[in-house]
């Protein structure tokens, strides 16, 4: 029996989880292999690969992709492992190759994967044995998503689902504007569980909560949610309502909710922040949450999106990682200003760093007994459900 299946007598359904759920190496380790096999993860962006040969790497725990654009075939994702002796093969972060070279014996792949040379194998030796390994990958509105494992959650009838509810937005003709990480000595669940509530957005998140009615369900019924729906219909904003949780298919969530009075977007004055987006007439005054996979979350507001994920680097070390995507053709100075785009949730981020560290230093504690989930922390369950799923095998 190994550490979850140990651990699970301590769950009890509507309550945080056990202290060894974010302190255990064992399940550290069955989490990653099961969240890279079987689940899907966000990536990166159709615009970062917009030419042949442009490549992003992506680090999950010890694990790492490539995803690169090729010549005719489009883009592939592979396994960022040599296949002679298990090198890691491409050392950037992103760049333009015309192939991939491996840095130790100079095994040399092309952009589809295929190795392409390797000196002096002798007879007998087919390159065509030794290709990348590849992920399934799939493009949803110009946001790349991969998953490692043969059997991916289902995910393309979700897909269909959101499109009408995405496509107005145009993000596939979005690009970043700025990418920031934030460091937490923090179990990752921590960090992902902090993402799943706004139980905490009053209390911690002063700026955030001035402008998003989110943060007190009781705003959320105030003839807020109404006067958004006509502003919405106005504006060419899809209102509808998405919530995935079943078992073997991608969590997926998708909601518009009012920001307060006097707010058209996510900004310090309410004020717009940069050209509206896709073909959108107007400012709503909403945001949408939306959530691909129980990993990858987004927010989108009428003029900007905003991209989380919160990526393993070790036990008690998650990278918090927000991208802000603005529309392909605007220009900053221009048409935006970066300090203000980057204004809201910089701060928020600052503020949940220093909130996830410190709930993992009272998880560290062997006097932590978990408490009650409040009305709130609905998503926590979700996520816990999600996760007692995606690790079903360990858990039986
Ligand atoms: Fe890559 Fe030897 S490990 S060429
Ligand atoms: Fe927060």
């Amino acid at each position: 029996m190994n550490a979850i299946a140990k651990l699970r007598p301590g769950y009890r359904p509507g309550y945080a989880h056990v202290r060894e759920f974010y302190t255990s190496p064992d399940i550290y380790e069955s989490d990653i292999r099961d969240y890279w096999n079987r689940s899907w993860i966000w990536v990166g962006h159709q615009s970062q690969l917009k030419k042949p040969g442009d490549f992003i790497t992506f680090d999950y725990g010890p694990e790492s992709v490539i995803i690169a654009r090729d010549r005719d075939s489009g883009i592939g994702a592979f396994q960022n492992v040599c296949r002679h002796r298990g090198s890691r093969l491409c050392l950037e972060a992103s760049g333009n190759t015309r192939v991939f070279s491996c840095p130790y014996h100079a095994w040399t792949y092309e952009l589809t994967g295929q190795l392409r040379r390797a000196r002096e194998m002798g007879e007998g030796f087919d390159p065509a044995d030794y290709g990348l390994l590849s992920l399934h990958l799939r493009n949803f509105e110009g946001l790349l998503f991969v998953c490692a494992g043969d059997e991916p959650p289902e995910i393309d009838e979700g897909l269909r689902r959101l499109r009408p509810l995405v496509a107005p937005f145009d993000l596939g003709k979005t690009r970043i504007a700025h990418t920031a990480t934030y460091p937490v000595p923090a179990n990752w669940k921590l960090a992902i569980e902090n993402y799943m509530e706004c139980y905490h957005c009053g209390p911690a998140h002063l700026e955030f909560a001035r402008s998003h009615s989110i943060k007190d369900p009781a705003h959320m019924n105030a003839g807020l949610v109404d006067k958004l729906e006509a502003r919405s219909r106005a504006a060419g904003v899809p209102t509808g309502e998405v919530t995935r949780n079943d078992p073997g298919a991608a969590t997926l969530f998708l909601r518009r909710y009012p920001l307060f009075e006097g707010y058209d977007t996510g900004s310090r004055t309410g004020a717009p922040l940069a050209p509206l987006l896709g073909g959108l007439s107007g400012f709503d005054g909403g945001a949408t949450d939306m959530q691909i996979g129980i990993l990858n979350n987004f927010l989108i507001y009428a003029d900007h999106m905003i991209g989380y994920r919160f990526v393993p680097t070790a036990l008690q070390e998650t990278r918090i990682e927000v991208v802000w995507f603005v529309r392909e053709d605007a220009e900053a100075g221009r048409d935006y200003d970066h300090g203000d785009l980057t204004w809201l949730w910089h701060a928020t981020s600052l503020d949940d760093e220093r909130i996830i560290r410190h709930n993992q230093q009272g998880v560290n504690s062997h006097h932590f007994v978990p408490g009650p989930l409040s009305e709130m922390e609905w998503g926590i369950a979700a996520f816990y459900d999600d996760y007692l799923s995606v690790s079903a095998d360990q858990i039986r």
